[in-house]
C-alpha cells in the first residue's frame, strides 16, 4: 500500500490546520497615546480606510481568529502600525510628521493605500475621487500647519 494515499494527505492537512490554532498570536489594541484629532469627515475617512492597521483602534474581523490567515492579518497590522499609527500621531512632531505625511500624501496619490486585499474584503474602504480629495486637502494643510522649530 502506499504510505500518501489521498485520504492520508487530507487528514495530515487537517491535523496541520488544527495544531497551528494553538500557536499563541498578539491581538492587541494598545491604549491610545496621542491620538489624532481631525474634522469630523476626515476623521470619518481615515477610520473607514486607514485605522485597522494604522491605529489602535482596529477592528478584528472573526477570521483574524483563524490560522494562519490571522499570521497574515496580524502581521500587516503590526507593519502597518510601525509605519504610521493615528492613535500616536501626535507624537510625531517636526521633520517626522512632515515625512509621514508626505508619505501618506504619497501613498494616496499612487492608490498604494488601502492595501488591496484589504479593499476587496472591506468594500466600504475604497477611497473615492471625492473622498482621495478630502483626505489630500487635509495632508497638505497639516503640512502646511507643522512648525519646525
Ligand atoms: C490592510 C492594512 C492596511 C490598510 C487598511 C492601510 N494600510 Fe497603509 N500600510 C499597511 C502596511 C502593511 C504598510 C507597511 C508596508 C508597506 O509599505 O507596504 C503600510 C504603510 C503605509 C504608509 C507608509 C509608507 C512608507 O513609505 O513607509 C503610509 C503613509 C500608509 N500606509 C498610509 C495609509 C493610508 C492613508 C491608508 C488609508 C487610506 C492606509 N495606509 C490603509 C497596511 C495598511
Amino acid at each position: 500500500m502506499k504510505f500518501f494515499t489521498f485520504k492520508r494527505f487530507v487528514f495530515l492537512i487537517i491535523v496541520i490546520l488544527v495544531i497551528i490554532q494553538f500557536v499563541p498570536v498578539e491581538r492587541s489594541n494598545p491604549p491610545e497615546s496621542a491620538p489624532l484629532v481631525a474634522q469630523k469627515e476626515v476623521a470619518h475617512i481615515l477610520k473607514t480606510s486607514c485605522y485597522d492597521c494604522h491605529s489602535n483602534q482596529t477592528v478584528w474581523p472573526w477570521y483574524s481568529n483563524v490560522a494562519p490567515v490571522s499570521w497574515i492579518l496580524i502581521d500587516h497590522v503590526k507593519e502597518g502600525r510601525r509605519h504610521l499609527n493615528f492613535s500616536n500621531w501626535n507624537e510625531y512632531q517636526g521633520k517626522k510628521k512632515l515625512k509621514k505625511l508626505d508619505e501618506l500624501i504619497e501613498e494616496v496619490e499612487e492608490g498604494n493605500m488601502p492595501l488591496e486585499g484589504y479593499l476587496k474584503l472591506h468594500k466600504d474602504a475604497i477611497l473615492s475621487t471625492e473622498t482621495k480629495e478630502k483626505l489630500l486637502d487635509w495632508a497638505h494643510s497639516e503640512m502646511d500647519s507643522v512648525s519646525l522649530d
